[in-house]
């Protein structure tokens, strides 16, 4: 499958009705599966937006990605959720990829974190033949670990 450019640009109050809905569609892969109005979705934001990211394809919003910097900045804790009506279409792996190594060219953030529900196989099969590692295991999550290689770059 040839490269799809997406756009990827930081949440902004336009975009807060449309994350509420997707979010809430998609909450029972989360880790805090609560349904959320739209008026808590804004006040969310409030503290919330700088870590928030709109996934558009041919401008038409396809999903959002949670990012968290830890305190040394070097490395990021990330999540994709997909709009249940964009899924299955092989766009994952590659909004990955675009959003890694842009954190990496302005950032210079090499490594990656994420946790995902044992439940969670699509997913879990997501990262693994992206190249996550299990770093931590419990009884309801794994913690997986990435490190960006200039030479996997594939925007
Ligand atoms: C997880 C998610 C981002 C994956 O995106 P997607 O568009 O559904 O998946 P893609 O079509 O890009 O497929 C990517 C990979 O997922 C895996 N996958 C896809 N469908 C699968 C299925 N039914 N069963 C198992 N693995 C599957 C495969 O590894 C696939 O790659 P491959 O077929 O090339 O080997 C998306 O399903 C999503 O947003 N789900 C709801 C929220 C969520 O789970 N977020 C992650 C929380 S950690």
């Amino acid at each position: 499958m040839s490269d799809i450019v997406f756009s990827i640009n930081l949440i902004e109050e336009k975009d807060y009705i449309w994350f509420n809905k997707c979010r809430n569609l998609v909450r029972k892969y989360l880790h805090n599966n609560e349904y959320f109005t739209v008026e808590q979705t804004f006040y969310f934001m409030q503290q919330n937006k700088k870590n928030y990211w709109i996934v558009r394809l041919n401008d038409k919003r396809i999903g959002y990605i949670r990012s968290i910097l830890d305190e040394t900045k070097r490395s990021i804790m990330i999540g994709l959720d997909i709009h249940p009506e964009d899924q299955g279409k092989k766009y994952a792996k590659q909004i990955y990829m675009q959003f890694i190594s842009k954190m990496y060219e302005e950032h210079g953030i090499y490594d990656y974190t994420l946790r995902v529900l044992k439940s969670n196989k699509k997913a879990i099969n997501l990262y693994l033949t992206f190249g996550f590692e299990t770093a931590e295991e419990t009884d309801l999550d794994f913690m997986m670990n990435y490190r960006y290689k200039m030479e996997s770059n594939a925007k």
